[in-house]
């Protein structure tokens, strides 16, 4: 049910130096496919694992299982998460799983219809069809532009307010399509896509989320612990690079972020946007 293929697999497990006995932290369970790797990858592994989304936190639980209690899980943001206990590392793999993706009533995707909805934690009120039905033209245009990278946000805010109420994601798509010049619609993507990227990022409120984790992540490492992020749009990666460079205590030992292999591409095309940059506490 819960089909996500993980990325930079290798380069996770040979980044976090998994030793026997070590404590690891995964912020973004997922399908739980990077977790399963670091039990794996050395005896007697603990694990914790965070999603705000109740349907990975079950679907990595199953998988799992086997592990006993070396595994253990927190159903939330991972940026309002408070450990009881230090890690020797932890890796985030941020974004949406393709099971937000491949699940239509989940609404993140413009390829098949439902409703506008988006939200990683289905207990949150904020959904893409509040943004788009009521929000102001320049606020969705804001969304669009800064979120979503795209610089037809402006006429993209005004068609969308011009044909409220929209209640679906191929309605939505539809009307985006229709904003945007001829040679804009058979382009490489889908018109549609950075639109749908920014609506999901402000839902959500990763950049928000991520800021906060940035910040604190780093108090939650045993000495010489590392951690491991995985960002997929250069807003991400370029917040990740510049709050570690600046962040006391902490060594980046990635001065240019590490990228998928061809094959790997080739198997995954998600992994051609994948940026890996880790850094290391410093043993004070
Ligand atoms: C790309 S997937 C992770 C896939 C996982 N690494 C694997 O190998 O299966 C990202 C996951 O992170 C979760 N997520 C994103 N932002 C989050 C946040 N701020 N707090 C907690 N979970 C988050 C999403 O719900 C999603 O399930």
């Amino acid at each position: 049910m819960f089909h996500h293929i993980s990325v930079l697999a290798t380069e996770i497990i040979e980044g976090l130096q998994v030793h026997p006995n070590g404590c690891y932290l995964d912020a973004t369970w997922g399908g739980g496919g990077h977790s399963e790797l670091i039990l794996q990858a050395a005896p007697d592994v603990k694990l914790v694992g965070i999603d705000r989304d109740q349907q990975a936190i079950d679907a990595a639980r199953e998988r799992l299982a086997a592990y006993g209690d070396r595994v253990s899980f927190w159903q939330g943001n991972y940026a309002d998460y408070q450990p009881t206990q230090k890690f020797d590392g932890i890796i985030a793999d941020l974004g949406v799983s393709s099971v937000h993706l491949d699940v239509a009533d989940r609404g993140f995707s413009f390829r098949s219809e439902a409703p506008l909805d988006m939200r990683m934690d289905t207990s949150q009120e904020l959904t893409a069809a509040e943004i788009v039905n009521y929000w102001k033209e320049k606020d969705i245009a804001d969304v669009i532009f800064r979120y979503g990278e795209e610089r037809l946000s402006r006429q993209i805010a005004k068609r969308i307010v011009e044909n409220r109420p929209i209640n679906t994601t191929t309605a939505l798509a539809e009307i985006i399509s229709g904003a945007v010049p001829k040679a804009y619609r058979y382009g490489r993507i889908h018109p549609a896509t950075r639109t749908f990227q920014g609506l999901r990022i402000a839902v959500n409120n990763e950049l928000g989320s991520l800021e906060k984790f940035l910040a604190i992540s780093p108090n939650w490492l045993a000495p010489n612990g590392r951690i491991g992020i995985i960002s997929f749009h250069s807003l991400e990666d370029r917040m990740v690079k510049h709050t570690w460079r600046e962040t006391a205590g902490l060594t980046v030992l990635t001065k240019k972020p590490i990228i998928a292999q061809e094959a790997e591409v080739k198997l995954n095309p998600r992994a051609r946007s994948a940026k890996l940059r880790w850094v290391a506490a410093k043993n004070l």
